[in-house]
């Protein structure tokens, strides 16, 4: 098949039926799936379910160092638990804080502590005029929500394939100290699956912010979720690096097991150097007695160790191997030659993304709705829902099944066709 555009309008318009008929088809089919949220499958939950069973009654919940899980105390976490995340987290364990069930609350908590009281006694950002952040783009939609909520102002920096326009990046925060923050998933990105380049990891580590206060939010969600044994990608660790470069403090990284173990009930941690820990610690000691360490000492039961994790992961890999390269198939058999769209091919990480004709984006997602599948909201992978070019839809494979994941990316497939086919017509008419 040759690309859509090349086609004549009749050509075109014969297609179109023809695709009409096959999208007829699908919505007698009365199909329900789910592509929207990058939830793990309950096939993978189920590999986790050894964990209900490490701790019972009998059990003695103490810690190597006497530390007794059922009580209180214990703030930034205890020591085996530490010595868990910091190896998964590639960082030494005194530089690592463990919080509750969720990083993405460490996340709205450091934004948060910022606003109202300031980050290492600098001006809190609330009472300052303006306070923006930069938010590499298409990002992870509950980042911007986060930043939107405070009211923060977002600028939207593109993305490259080795990460975000560093040149764009070094010259905002140098020109501009109202510029506080950047959002960055480095490794297997949400949504396009692209881990930052050694240049791009080293530039951030080097960068020349006008602001003293402005860090960098490092989110490491998927720093162990490889696809393959063979092929994965590396991220230069971000902590030692900004140290080497001079700038020890810019930086802030977060990390969870939310898909190692149980989405909502893993644990989070925070990762940064001593100075900001202390300013950490000072808010942290207000707001809790304690994380819960028993959900610690089971992570740790259950793992091991960094090994134990890392075997874990294959399991992971096993069951989403599969449907990332069904995903990748079908959209190269559909869609390949026709010059609709591109996509990512990941080798790690939760979501594949894909790039439709400019402004066919919304309509591609309103009609896979009408039939019966529900993809993550056009606009969602932008600051304030607003995609310039509206082109962006981000796929998250991982929470159908395999049948049901393959029957999902041929409606998608179709639905890409009879938009782009309407958007070619109608630029002709
Ligand atoms: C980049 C990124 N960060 C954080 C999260 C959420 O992590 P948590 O469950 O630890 O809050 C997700 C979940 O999809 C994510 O994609």
């Amino acid at each position: 098949m040759k690309p859509y555009v090349e086609m004549t309008k009749e050509e075109l318009q014969e297609l179109r039926k023809e695709l009409s008929a096959q999208y007829k088809e699908f919505q007698g089919r009365d199909l329900k799936l789910d592509m929207s949220r990058g939830k793990p499958s309950a096939e993978q939950l189920d590999i986790s379910m050894g964990m209900m069973d490490v701790l019972s009654s009998s059990d003695d919940l103490t810690c190597d160092d006497g530390t007794d899980c059922r009580n209180y105390g214990v703030l930034d976490g205890i020591k085996e638990a530490k010595e868990l995340l910091a190896d998964m987290m590639e960082v030494a364990p005194d530089h690592i804080i463990i919080y509750g069930n969720s990083s993405l609350n460490v996340m709205y908590d450091t934004v948060s502590r910022s606003m109202t009281h300031g980050v290492m006694g600098s001006t809190p950002w609330c009472k300052l005029d303006k306070v923006k952040f930069l938010c590499p783009v298409p990002g992870y939609d509950r980042h911007f929500s986060i930043t939107e909520y405070f009211g923060i102002e977002m600028v939207n920096v593109p993305m490259t394939p080795t990460g975000p326009d560093m040149e764009l990046v070094e010259q905002l925060v140098a020109a501009d100290d109202s510029i506080k923050g950047i959002w960055c998933v480095p490794k297997y990105s949400n949504p396009q699956g692209i881990s930052y380049s050694d240049e791009t990891v080293r530039r951030f580590a080097r960068l020349k912010p006008a602001a003293s206060d402005f860090r960098i939010y490092w989110d490491n969600a998927y720093t162990i979720h490889h696809l393959y044994d063979n092929e994965q990608d590396h991220l230069i660790e971000i902590l030692a690096e900004c140290k080497r470069a001079g700038n020890p403090d810019m930086v802030y990284k977060f990390a969870s097991t939310s898909k190692v173990s149980f989405p909502g009930s893993g644990i989070a941690a925070i990762a940064a150097s001593e100075n900001n820990l202390t300013d950490i610690m000072k808010q942290l000691k207000i707001q809790t007695i304690g994380h819960d360490k028993v959900n610690q000492l089971r992570h740790v039961r259950f793992f091991g160790d960094i090994h134990g994790m890392v075997e874990h992961m294959r399991k992971h890999a096993d069951i989403m191997r599969p449907k990332f390269e069904a995903v990748i198939e079908t959209l190269e058999k559909e869609l390949g030659g026709l010059s609709v769209g591109e996509w990512t091919c990941p080798k790690g990480g939760y979501f594949i993304s894909f790039d439709s004709l400019d402004g066919c984006a919304k309509t591609i997602v309103a009609k896979c709705k009408k039939a019966g599948l529900v993809m993550t909201g056009a606009g969602a992978t932008y600051p304030y829902g607003k995609d310039p070019h509206d082109n962006n839809i981000r796929i998250a494979p991982s929470y159908p099944t395999l049948p049901d994941l393959k029957q999902a990316m041929e409606l998608f497939a179709l639905c890409v066709k009879i938009v782009s086919i309407d958007h070619i017509l109608s630029g002709r008419a």
